[in-house]
């Protein structure tokens, strides 16, 4: 037995070409996880979380409850205060994951009567934490800070009580682009709003030490919450929210994402402090930056620029219309020994279907030439 109308649903999906499946992980050359400076696989990283939970005498397994009830370990004093110093904030609060993080604080902060103001390809879990917020929700055209000011002039119009939040993404998860961040933080100025920015994507990749294209802008002080995810570049679990002590306090008292539910366990607090520590004397990002350049180089050599989102990110995105056709493509490469992932609708807009190419600091410039070169192949028939 299983309900018809969900039973509707997946025919449906089936019927689209878009029925998303579990995959086995696989050995092809990775052109597709979000382990930009290859930090997961790090021995090193691997050895002193270890080393460094013997040292200090950890020896539980799970945080055994809620960090409101049995599970704040002492090593997320340690580690909250190392990431408040690392990002130049007064505080920070760890969160289960990203997707925890933005679902907890956009349904907490955000109050009836207030306004948010979100870019429309932000991510899904900011996208969930808006729905369950009672405060309006209006999405502005992508990185288009004329609308966005459009949309402010109206939300001017609204009571004096009235707070308005801004949330972007300083790269994009899907298109690997950025927005003008320093003129969004010229508008807040302007009218007073409250600037999100999700990090997930340029935190290991952008600024100096990799903390970010924030702190690489110097716009720290201009933001009222950083999300940073550490399921991306740092390689290993969970997220961080960076902001004013206030914040932290407001979020440990009213984000449920936060409190109702078990902590992280130690060994994973070990190993956000390892790879932080990695990221201090790490030369993978000047390698991860060369590939950048490289790929950028071999899609004009190619002539590929008029597929791919302009980007100066470790993600590059090249459109090929139509469900069927991008995975047939994704397909080939897989065959042919490379993991590039179909990026399907309706998981972006239809007709936006896409390869999605995450460069890495281990990718060889070989590989990325070769990957180019097929994919020019495909394309161009
Ligand atoms: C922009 C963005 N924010 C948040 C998340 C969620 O992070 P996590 O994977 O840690 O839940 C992701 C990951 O997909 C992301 O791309």
């Amino acid at each position: 037995m299983f309900p018809k109308k969900l039973h509707k649903k997946l025919e449906e999906r089936k019927a689209n070409n878009a029925l998303r499946q579990l995959g086995t992980q696989c050995n092809l050359v990775d052109f597709s996880s979000n382990d930009y400076l290859g930090f997961s696989k790090s021995k090193t990283i691997f050895n002193s979380t270890h080393e460094f939970l013997i040292g200090h005498n950890i020896t539980h397994n799970g945080a055994t409850g809620s960090r409101l009830l049995s599970g704040n370990h002492s090593l997320f004093n340690i580690i909250e205060t190392l990431l408040s110093n690392f990002h130049n904030s007064e505080s920070a609060l760890i969160f289960n994951s990203g997707y925890d993080a933005n679902v907890g604080f956009f349904s907490s902060i955000p109050q009836r009567g207030d306004i948010i103001l979100y870019d429309e390809y932000i991510h899904a879990s900011i996208r969930d934490g808006i729905k369950l917020s009672n405060a309006k929700a209006y999405k502005f055209k992508h990185n288009n800070l004329e609308d966005l000011g459009s949309h402010l002039e109206r939300g001017l119009e609204h009571s004096p009580e009235t707070n308005i939040y801004i949330v972007t993404e300083s790269v994009f998860s899907m298109d690997g682009d950025s927005p003008d961040l320093k003129g969004i933080v010229q508008l807040c100025k302007k009218h007073h709003t409250f600037l999100i920015i999700d990090e997930a994507h340029a935190v290991g990749v952008f600024g100096e030490r990799g903390a970010g294209l924030v702190q690489h802008l110097k716009l720290e002080k201009n933001i009222f919450a950083r999300i940073i995810t550490f399921g991306k570049a740092i390689g290993t679990h969970g997220a961080v929210i960076i902001g004013s002590e206030s914040l932290k306090q407001y979020l440990v008292n009213f984000s449920r994402s936060f409190i109702y539910t078990t902590a992280l366990p130690p060994h994973t607090l070990s190993n956000i402090h390892s790879a932080y520590h990695e990221l201090i004397i790490t030369k993978n990002r000047e390698q991860l930056h060369k590939n950048m350049a490289h790929f950028k180089n071999e899609i004009i050599k190619n002539g590929l620029q008029n597929y791919f989102i302009e980007s100066h990110s470790a993600i590059h995105s090249c459109i090929i219309s139509g469900n069927d056709t991008v995975k047939r493509i994704a397909q080939k490469f897989q065959e042919l020994g490379f993991n590039i992932k179909p990026i399907l609708s309706p998981t972006v807009p239809k007709e936006q279907e896409r390869l999605r190419f995450c460069l890495h600091a281990f990718n060889s410039e070989g590989d990325i030439s070769d990957v180019l070169k097929l994919l020019a192949t495909f394309v161009h028939i």
